[in-house]
């Protein structure tokens, strides 16, 4: 139960976000922005948020052009497994805002080329480093006596959070009021090790059962998360129903509909003070939805320019800025790409990943280099120009929990094809007669996943461009969608306030623990 006297206090709440990355001190895909823009934007309306990230190797990229970032003095001894490991807590803050922003410093873990990754694989004692990180969010909220209503969660990397709460903190001094939610923005990563990583945990083999912590025989940090939390969120109305299904679930559908009544999807938004094409820095020409006429095409050949593709304003140019995997539709643009290059359209690709599909990609643009520019890399001035330069956005997303790009794409009167799935289905709207006529239609929308519905999907793209009023329509409606983050942090808000006026749960752990004991292997 809230105290009494906290109880007004719920105008302010202290919230703790956690999460593995956050632009722009580290970044490998939508998790980044979002956790920042969701932080930024509950600070903004006068709530004390701390985001809390590791102190990874790319943060010092960033060092130079952005705020100082200081020493707080906080050593933390942390728990993992057997060993205690140090870390340091450093402090920045966005600049123009409110938002806290700690960085755990813990160079053996954190101090590497990539976030989970070397270009070898996954780091083989990812576990450990998350395991740490977890809990060392637990403990710094102890050293700085953050007292958080909400400890907020995101993905496996911080799925112990949610645990620790719940098991060894629950009313615990500073703790008093502390509800647990977690975001899930990937069902398909769930942080899987090996029965034995349950050691680094610091928690009982007695929660190593299939309703909590263990998934075929291995530790699962996701499911972790997803078993302690007090509420759960993911990132798209479609995509939270989705994950109750055996096709979108992953193996976790019947635990998350168990868990349906604390389940809810919230579309992400779109922080316009980095991604804002009347304002934009990396563009060569600013536009919004009444000069996109004149000034979109100055970015579209300064595009084709940059990229090498010739300056042919008939050809409807295609972009797509995305980690190249099976999740982002690339083996149906694999399928049909002899097919694309037959037409009379030009595509910018900007992405890494999949070494097939990268390879794929450099092929396509090395034998048709009039029409197809791929560039490998990750390069956040690029994806700009790429959102501002295109006239259409590709996204035939196997599934997608939500999804960005269509987002950057519709504010930037670049018309998104996306398959009908997740939050591009909640987002998106298809063009048709009806659509076109009461002036909704934002986009070009598909279902099937297969080669021809999508090259379909990619006709009907060519078409719209031969036809520049109705393409105009469906850029303005598109410009005019309300994605920015205010209306989904007010969802997060209403979230939080109904989890803590709930009692806190006893988890399901607790419930089904004492007839499901697991002996330790
Ligand atoms: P996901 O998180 O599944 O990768 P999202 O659409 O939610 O997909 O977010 C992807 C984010 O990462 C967007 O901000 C996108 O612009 C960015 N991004 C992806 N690949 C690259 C790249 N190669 N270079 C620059 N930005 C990229
Ligand atoms: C994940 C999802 C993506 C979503 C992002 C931010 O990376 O793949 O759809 O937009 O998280 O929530």
């Amino acid at each position: 139960m809230l105290h009494k006297s906290e109880s007004n206090s719920l105008d302010r709440l202290r919230i703790v976000l956690a999460s593995s990355e956050a632009v722009p001190w580290s970044k490998t895909g939508g998790l980044a922005d979002v956790s920042t823009a969701l932080a930024k934007s509950l600070a903004a309306v006068g709530h004390d948020v701390t985001l809390v990230v590791p102190y990874h190797r790319q943060t010092e990229f960033v060092r130079d052009h952005k705020e100082e970032i200081h020493n707080s003095g906080v050593q933390l001894r942390i728990p993992v497994g057997t060993k205690t490991v140090l870390g340091t807590v450093f402090w920045t803050h966005v600049p123009s805002s409110n938002l806290r922003v700690l960085l755990i410093d813990q160079p053996e873990y954190f101090d590497r080329a990539g976030l989970y990754q070397s270009p070898s694989g996954d780091y083989s004692d990812n576990c450990e480093r998350f395991v740490f990180f977890s809990r060392a969010v637990v403990s710094t909220i102890e050293h700085l006596v953050l007292r958080p209503h909400i400890v907020h969660a995101n993905d496996w990397q911080t799925g112990l959070a949610p645990a620790l709460i719940e098991l060894e903190k629950r009313g615990a001094p500073g703790f008093e009021d502390t509800r647990s939610i977690f975001t899930i923005h990937n069902l398909a990563f769930q942080g899987w090790f090996p029965a034995d990583a349950m050691k680094l945990t610091g928690l009982d083999w007695k929660h190593f059962n299939w309703q909590q912590m263990e998934c075929h025989n291995q530790l699962n940090l996701l499911k972790t998360g997803i078993a302690f939390a007090d509420f759960l969120t993911t990132v798209s109305p479609t995509y939270a129903k989705e994950i109750q299904t055996p096709e979108f679930g992953c193996g976790l559908h019947e635990l998350l509909e168990h868990r349906r009544d604390d389940l809810v999807g919230i579309l992400n938004g779109v922080d316009t003070d980095t991604w804002c094409p009347e304002s934009d820095p990396f563009l060569p020409s600013n536009f919004n939805a009444d000069n996109f006429a004149a000034n979109k095409p100055i970015c579209k050949s300064h595009l084709q320019d940059r990229l090498g593709l010739p300056d042919r304003p008939d050809a409807p140019l295609f972009g797509m800025v995305s980690r190249m995997t099976d999740q982002k539709g690339l083996d149906l643009i694999t399928e049909v790409a002899q097919k694309l290059v037959e037409q009379n359209l030009q595509i910018a690709f900007l992405g890494t990943g999949n070494e097939r599909y990268e390879w794929m990609l450099r092929e396509l643009a090395r034998k048709h280099p009039d029409k197809v520019s791929t560039t490998i890399g990750f390069d956040e001035r690029l994806a700009h120009q790429i959102e501002a330069g295109s006239d259409f956005y590709l996204m035939p997303s196997r599934y997608e929990p939500c999804g960005l790009n269509q987002m950057y794409s519709l504010a930037y009167g670049t018309v998104p094809l996306v398959r009908a799935v997740g939050g591009l289905a909640d987002s998106v709207v298809d063009t048709n007669v009806d659509s076109i006529a009461n002036g909704t239609a934002t986009g070009i929308v598909f279902r099937k996943y297969d080669g021809g519905t999508f090259f379909d999907a990619v006709s009907r793209c060519l078409k719209l461009y031969q036809d520049p009023t109705n393409h105009h329509k469906v850029i303005r409606a598109g410009m005019r969608y309300d994605s920015t983050w205010s209306r989904s942090a007010n969802e997060y808000l209403a979230t939080y306030e109904n989890t803590l006026k709930r009692r806190p749960r006893t988890s399901l752990a607790t419930r089904v623990t004492e007839s499901k004991d697991h002996v330790a292997p």
